[in-house]
């Protein structure tokens, strides 16, 4: 297989396969050469009525030897849900696709899930192809394989562990996101650096006081490589999550039950995560894990980044940690957390006291 020039190539190790990240520029237009291998298969892209039609004839292009057919779902959050999958699954069964055709996702993390999904279902597993165009799901999402569906009941309730044949990350399609996405997605790439540490944490928070747009195509390249091979890393070792892969997780808690209690409707997913990581490292600081300059240095990572990072005035927060109580990740009906001593140093702890957790819910908070 001939790569395209300049591009990253992170192997990402599982215990059934081995699939390569392609990362760089303009990749969408020259990745013939992922595709060299499906030249005789049936091909189903799935994408949204949004990156369809920026992305949607360059792609199909690059492969003009290859049988696709394309579906266009609704866009949002509310979209990856059961009609959705049914849409794909009535394409599948009324084009006559069998079990050697192809799925390709082109998108945000919601076609990833729903895409990977289906084709983890469709005939009991067909092989899929991320292609993601968000920062979020570039950095986190499109690697790893966790496909799911919303229940109306819960977000993520259905869904599966189920890797793609292939990632191809092109950093191009960054320039057409939405700034508030964009951002959204820094905080992802923020919670890498603070699981990782070193360099990678120290030439962030450089990078990030200089300002990072979607068009620093020379910054975010190694940027979104390195955030791919540090969760390529963490999935070799624990695929379906029995451990090492919860530090993942960092922020998340906290994050989830602002979502929750928000109803969706007031932050991203990123911003979201921004406010938990700062909450991660306060909670580390009061339990005597982390210096109290660690939450200062990320605070002010995250300002730079233009998110928000503190706890709104409007949220209670005892609703808010009664949410957290409820947080999927209750383990014996304990909290686990992802702490952290410093940047590289995380931790799993299911033994914070609630009335810490309250203690830094309320200095989290932006009022008084
Ligand atoms: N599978 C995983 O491991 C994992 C990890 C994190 C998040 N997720 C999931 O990912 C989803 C969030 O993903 P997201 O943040 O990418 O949201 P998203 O897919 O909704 O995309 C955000 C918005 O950006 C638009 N968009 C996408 N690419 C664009 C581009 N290049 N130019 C212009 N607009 C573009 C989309 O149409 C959408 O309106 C959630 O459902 C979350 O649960 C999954």
């Amino acid at each position: 297989m001939v790569k395209a020039n300049n591009a990253y190539q992170i192997d990402v190790i599982t215990g059934e396969n081995t699939y390569p990240v392609y990362v760089g520029e303009g990749l969408l237009e020259h990745c013939s050469f992922v595709f060299e291998q499906l030249a005789t298969r049936q091909v189903l892209m799935v994408s949204n009525e949004t990156v369809a039609p920026l992305y949607m004839d360059k792609l199909l292009n690059a492969m003009p030897d290859v049988e696709t057919d394309c579906l266009i779902l609704k866009d949002g959050e509310q979209y990856k849900n059961f009609t959705s999958l049914q849409k794909i699954y009535d394409k599948l069964i009324d084009g006559r696709y069998h079990r050697d055709s192809y799925l390709i996702a082109l998108g945000g993390g919601v076609v990833g899930d729903i895409t990977g999904f289906a084709a983890s279902t469709y005939q009991r597993g067909i092989a899929y192809i991320q292609i993601p165009t968000t920062l979020l799901a570039q950095v986190d999402a499109s690697v790893g394989g966790k496909t799911a569906i919303n229940h109306p009941l819960g977000k993520n309730m259905i869904g599966s562990f189920y890797q793609p044949e292939a990632v191809v990350i092109d950093v191009n399609t960054l320039r057409t996101l939405p700034e508030r996405e964009f951002k959204a997605g820094l905080a992802e790439v923020i919670k890498y650096a603070l699981l990782h540490g070193g360099t990678f944490f120290d030439t962030l928070y450089q990078q990030l006081e200089e300002g990072i747009d979607a068009s620093d195509i020379e910054v975010l390249k190694p940027l979104i490589a390195k955030c791919c091979r540090i969760k390529a890393d963490i999935v070799r070792q624990d695929e379906k999550e029995t451990g090492l892969r919860a530090l993942l997780n960092l922020g998340h808690t906290f994050a989830h039950a602002l979502e929750t209690l928000s109803a969706y409707k007031r932050w991203l997913h990123g911003e979201a995560v921004a406010i938990g990581l700062y909450c991660a490292v306060l909670l580390s600081v009061k339990l005597g894990y982390a210096k109290l300059s660690l939450a200062e240095k990320v605070a002010h990572m995250l300002s730079c980044a233009g998110l928000a990072y503190k706890i709104p005035v409007g949220i209670d927060v005892e609703q808010l940690c009664d949410k957290m109580m409820l947080d999927k990740k209750i383990k014996d009906k304990r909290l686990q957390f992802v702490l952290l001593e410093a940047p590289g140093a995380c931790f799993l702890n299911s033994e914070v006291p609630e009335r810490l957790l309250k203690e830094t819910l309320i200095e989290a908070f932006e009022g008084d």
